[in-house]
């Protein structure tokens, strides 16, 4: 293998085992076979350096077989209708697919860049908003750093299920998040509707136009073969933040150099939630660690509270103080920790409140305060 692919190969095998294990078999099998084709992880090297991921190269695949109805590699994902069992024939008919579309995929791993927008994960930014009433009752305002489409901006228009029950707030909502709860049962964590949001505000590098049909399309081929459910909910939740009536802007932006200005510029001195999911992945230690400090100096002007959903690893490296983040959970990378960051002129109070799945189809809400999750025998369980 040359050995500029050696950390591709490393990355696919590294995506499969702890992204894809026990989530998606189609995909666990499809990194373990792509770890190991030099073709493959040459097409994928096609793409610019920092977008050289596996849930690239999968997307883009998906893209192609959404519409091509007579493609053998249709039979192996639930999404477009297939029934197929994987088997050894998998590896080599995705292959297969990948030479026959070579040119096209090119184009779309040279230009398109990674897009999912995961509103399950408004669990986690129900949760964080919960804990920040707690501490600053009354109306935000609403930032995502990395908002992709902005779909996670409306989530209290959504409704919501906890192991199966209705929570309260947006239950009228046809767009349903559901999650399981392990460990506690912390219903009270849930239970009232806090103030309203002022504005909402959405920050990302390559913002999702949800009016463009292609853009939409370019969303749903990040949904995983297996997942009929969750290609569901986002097509309504699409529809939701099409038609929504609340105030919401997406705005083009880097979060290591725009965040504080953009907290800047909203009015009045209501606190600031800033939630981000998934982001601090996408940043190398220097931007991580920028991206802190851009916080740090927003919160000198005004009350800042950074929600998140992320690596505890990342998170350990990124500024957050948490007495959780002390113990075996800050060497964890496959779950993520949901937690709160208040910051304001004169408070600091770093709180991991929740270990979750990445993509929060499960949570497990913290016990005590400082909870360093050694009772969730395995916190690297998918
Ligand atoms: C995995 S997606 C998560 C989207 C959304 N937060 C969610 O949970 O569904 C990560 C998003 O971060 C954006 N992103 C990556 N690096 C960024 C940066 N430096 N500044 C702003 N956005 C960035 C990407 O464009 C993408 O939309």
């Amino acid at each position: 293998m040359p050995p500029s692919y050696e950390q591709l190969s490393h990355l696919f095998r590294f995506f499969g085992e702890t992204q894809c294990r026990g989530r998606s078999d189609v995909y666990a099998t499809l990194s373990a076979a792509v770890a190991d084709d030099d073709q493959l992880l040459e097409l994928t090297s096609t793409a610019p350096p920092d977008q050289r991921r596996p849930s690239l190269l999968f997307a883009a695949v998906n893209l192609l077989l959404a519409n091509d109805q007579d493609a053998a590699l249709r039979s192996y994902y639930p999404i477009h209708g297939g029934t197929r069992k994987i088997d050894a024939r998998l590896a080599p008919t995705f292959a297969a697919f990948c030479r026959e579309h070579w040119s096209e995929l090119e184009q779309l791993l040279a230009t398109r860049s990674t897009q999912t927008n995961e509103i399950r994960r408004c669990f986690a930014l129900r949760l964080g908003r919960h804990e920040l009433a707690r501490h600053w009752p009354g109306p935000v305002h609403l930032l995502e750093i990395g908002a992709s489409a902005g779909l996670n901006l409306i989530f209290d228009r959504y409704a919501y299920r906890l192991d199966g029950s209705p929570l309260a707030g947006g239950d009228e909502s046809t767009v349903v998040v559901e999650t399981a709860q392990r460990g506690i049962t912390a219903d009270r964590l849930w239970a009232d509707r806090p103030a309203p949001v002022r504005q909402r505000l959405g920050l990302d590098q390559h913002p999702v136009d949800l009016d463009d049909p292609e853009a939409r399309n370019w969303l749903e081929a990040f949904i995983w073969p297996e997942r009929i459910d969750d290609l569901a909910t986002l097509r309504g939740a699409i529809e939701a933040f099409r038609t929504t009536e609340a105030d919401v802007r997406l705005v083009r932006g880097d979060a290591v150099a725009d965040t504080a200005a953009v907290i800047d510029e909203l009015p009045g001195d209501e606190p600031v939630l800033v939630f981000t999911a998934s982001l601090l992945s996408y940043l190398d230690q220097d931007q991580r660690t920028a991206f802190d400090d851009q916080l740090r100096s927003a919160a000198e002007r005004r009350r800042i509270g950074w929600v998140f959903a992320e690596g505890p690893a990342l998170l350990a490296r990124s500024g957050i103080d948490a007495a959780g983040l002390s113990g075996p959970l800050a060497s964890v990378v496959t779950n993520y920790a949901v937690g709160v960051s208040l910051r304001s002129p004169d408070t600091r109070h770093d709180q991991i409140l929740a270990l979750a799945e990445p993509y929060l189809r499960w949570i497990a809400p913290a016990r005590v305060p400082d909870d360093d999750f050694a009772w969730a025998s395995d916190p690297t369980a998918p």
